[in-house]
């Protein structure tokens, strides 16, 4: 049985709901953006901080490898992980696809909190809003080969993860 990723742009809400998805589906969680702190033993702004964004893509690529040699899992990836070729098509050999996405005011009200999301850091509300919709345009496709997609802007996390078991029921991912 394939594990489950859920992709998707910052704030659209793929921890709270891949947690509860992987309660429901009776797999295992990992949050990619935690797995890659343990490893580094520090934070993701720190990370990019002491060691730019390079080493941390290099890190996340390799924390991505080692997760996905599991099974039963529900792995939520960070915004950023599938703009690299070798992640997507890792992803897509071996997981059922789950990518949200939301509205660029909706995400930027869930980002609100400074110093989590390094690549939006140091814009005030109008710049952090711009900065938003210029990366969901420069990322525009990688989140294509998802198997489903949900818009979240107007949903709880709960009716998000309904959605997605409904849908993994139906492609014979069982579940309570
Ligand atoms: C990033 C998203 C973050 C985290 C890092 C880079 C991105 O994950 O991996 O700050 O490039 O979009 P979330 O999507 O979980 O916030």
């Amino acid at each position: 049985m394939k594990n489950v990723a859920i992709t998707g742009f910052m704030g659209t809400g793929k921890t709270s709901m891949g947690k509860m998805l992987a309660g429901r589906l009776g797999y295992a969680f990992v949050d990619l953006d935690k797995a890659i702190e343990k490893e580094a033993r520090k934070s993701i702004p720190q990370i990019f901080k002491d060691d730019g964004e390079d080493y941390f893509r290099q890190l996340e690529k390799d924390t991505l490898k080692k997760c996905l040699q599991r099974r039963h899992l529900v792995l939520s990836t960070g915004g950023g992980t599938v703009k690299d070729p070798d992640n997507r098509a890792l992803i897509h050999e071996t997981c059922m696809i789950i990518c949200l996405t939301a509205s660029p005011t909706t995400i930027l009200r869930r980002t609100a909190k400074h110093g989590e999301r390094p690549v939006l850091d140091g814009k005030d509300h109008g710049d952090r809003l711009k900065a938003i919709e210029e990366l969901i345009k420069s990322r525009e496709g990688i989140y294509s080969d998802a198997d489903y997609t949900i818009d979240t802007s107007e949903l709880s996390p709960m009716q998000v993860m309904n959605d997605a078991a409904n849908f993994l029921k139906r492609r014979g991912i069982p579940h309570a």
